[in-house]
């Protein structure tokens, strides 16, 4: 298992850019079962989560090409043109299931396209069970007959689905996006309500009607779907990754550096931006992206509380707290969203950050520095997390299991170790 190895304490000078969301490339990505036609995707990030789906998509019948970046531009965005002509299988079997979650992302797009589904159930995962079961009463309210045989979803709906009004009891997101794909193809009119307003979920919607389909409410939670008899392929471009863009701030803040982040979209990161910049960030917009800096004097304790968008986003809650972590003061970092998104407490209580958590909520005491260790990386933004707490650690610091990272993270430490960073990957 690869091992990355970092030595603290330097200021990150230079450019990142930004690459394409992975929480929108993947619903882009199942949407494609929708239309006989081509689909094509560009500016999609090179990851493992991005190559799992497509491999899922390959065993249902997709046909995939891709090239490299159709522009010709720097960045080495990936485009994809996938084409469902005829699916050969509608089964996502257990072993890409347990290794992508995202991967019942297809069940929407299968059951309404060719009126059955078989999806593994997803497991849980390291920061909580994760259950699907609004996604499935959902289904059913369109016409699903759904049965969970052998820890597999088996879902039917020979005749078709037929639009419904749907009240999400909690906002998720991938129920959203599950339900609005079925909708696209179902008889009639759904309205779903409490729905998900994430960024990448307003990304579907603006490639759904680009393929054709009838969406009103893209942005609020309230999402009006007219059902149509087909979808057309269609050429889209997947927003920037927001979370990745804030993970990128949080590590030009923490080492005290300053970076222009190219492809960036401040919009997209209001409630984070808010918080940095009330613990002394500078944050400025330039013509292709965002400037950050932290270059005068203390980081002060803020609070914060993880809510669906446009509240603070659960995954920077691990970020934030390392950058937390060294301000000066307390803090107190509350999670609402999942029952275990905390692993990153006792990694970087190792390396002497100040933590305590009671229930859902964290009190983070700052400390003048970390000291660098060995730590162990468990969920995709939690190994991230350990990543920004080594750059400003004194010292060495090792961090195990970073195949965690390779899920979210685009050559992380090519683009950190282009910034000054004193960074490298060792396969052992
Ligand atoms: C998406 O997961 C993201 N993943 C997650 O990002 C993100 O943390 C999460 O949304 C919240 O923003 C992708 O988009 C691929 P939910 P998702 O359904 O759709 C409960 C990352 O690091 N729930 O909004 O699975 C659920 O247990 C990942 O990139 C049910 O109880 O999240 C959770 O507590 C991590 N029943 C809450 O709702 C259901 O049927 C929010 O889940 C569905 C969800």
């Amino acid at each position: 298992m690869d091992r990355i190895h970092i030595q603290g304490g330097t200021p990150l000078k230079g450019t990142i850019t930004i690459g394409g969301a992975k929480n929108a490339a993947l619903p882009l990505m199942a949407a494609s079962l929708l239309t006989e036609g081509t689909l094509s995707l560009s500016n999609l990030p090179h990851l493992v989560d991005i190559s799992t789906m497509a491999k899922l998509l390959g065993e249902l019948g997709v046909d995939i090409s891709m090239d490299g970046d159709a522009t010709g531009g720097g960045h080495v965005g990936r485009v994809f043109r996938l084409t469902a002509g005829d699916l050969s299988e509608t089964t996502a079997p257990y072993d890409l299931v347990r290794k992508m979650r995202a991967s019942v992302l297809v069940l929407g797009p299968l059951l309404a396209r060719a009126g059955r589904a078989r999806v593994s159930l997803p497991g849980g995962c390291a920061i909580g069970t994760r259950p699907v079961d609004l996604h499935l009463k959902a289904l059913e309210q369109l016409g699903a007959e759904i049965e969970l045989t052998e820890g597999y979803i088996e879902a039917r709906a020979e005749k078709g689905l037929t639009g419904a009004r749907v009240v999400f009891p909690m906002v998720t997101v991938g129920g959203t996006e599950n339900l609005l794909m079925a909708a696209c193809l179902a008889k009639g009119e759904t309205v779903l309500s409490n729905a998900a307003r994430e960024p990448e979920v307003a990304d579907l919607a603006h490639c759904l009607v680009a393929m054709g389909a009838k969406i009103d409410g893209i942005g609020t939670d309230t999402l009006t779907i007219q059902g149509v008899d087909a979808l057309s392929g269609a050429d889209y471009s997947v927003v920037p990754d927001r979370i990745e863009t804030g993970t990128y701030a949080i590590a030009a803040a923490i080492t005290g550096g300053a970076l222009t982040i190219k492809g960036a979209r401040a919009d997209l990161l209001e409630s984070v931006f808010k918080v940095l910049v009330s613990a002394g960030v500078d944050i400025t917009e330039t013509q292709d992206g965002l400037h950050i800096a932290r270059t005068n004097g203390p980081l002060k304790g803020a609070d914060m509380m993880t809510e669906p968008y446009p509240g603070f986003p659960t995954d920077m809650q691990a970020q934030v707290m390392t950058l937390m972590a060294v301000a000066q003061g307390a803090s107190m970092i509350t999670e609402t969203i999942f029952e275990n998104r905390f692993m990153h407490v006792p990694e970087l209580c190792r390396m002497g950050a100040d933590i305590n958590v009671h229930g859902s909520s964290a009190i983070v005491r700052g400390v003048e520095s970390l000291s660098g260790a060995q730590v162990m990386a468990t969920d995709l933004r939690a190994s991230v997390s350990l990543i920004l707490a080594g750059l400003a650690a004194e010292g060495e610091t090792v961090i195990n299991r970073v195949y965690h990272l390779d899920r979210g993270y685009e050559r992380l430490e090519e683009k950190l170790s282009a910034c000054g960073a004193n960074i490298r990957r060792m396969a052992e």
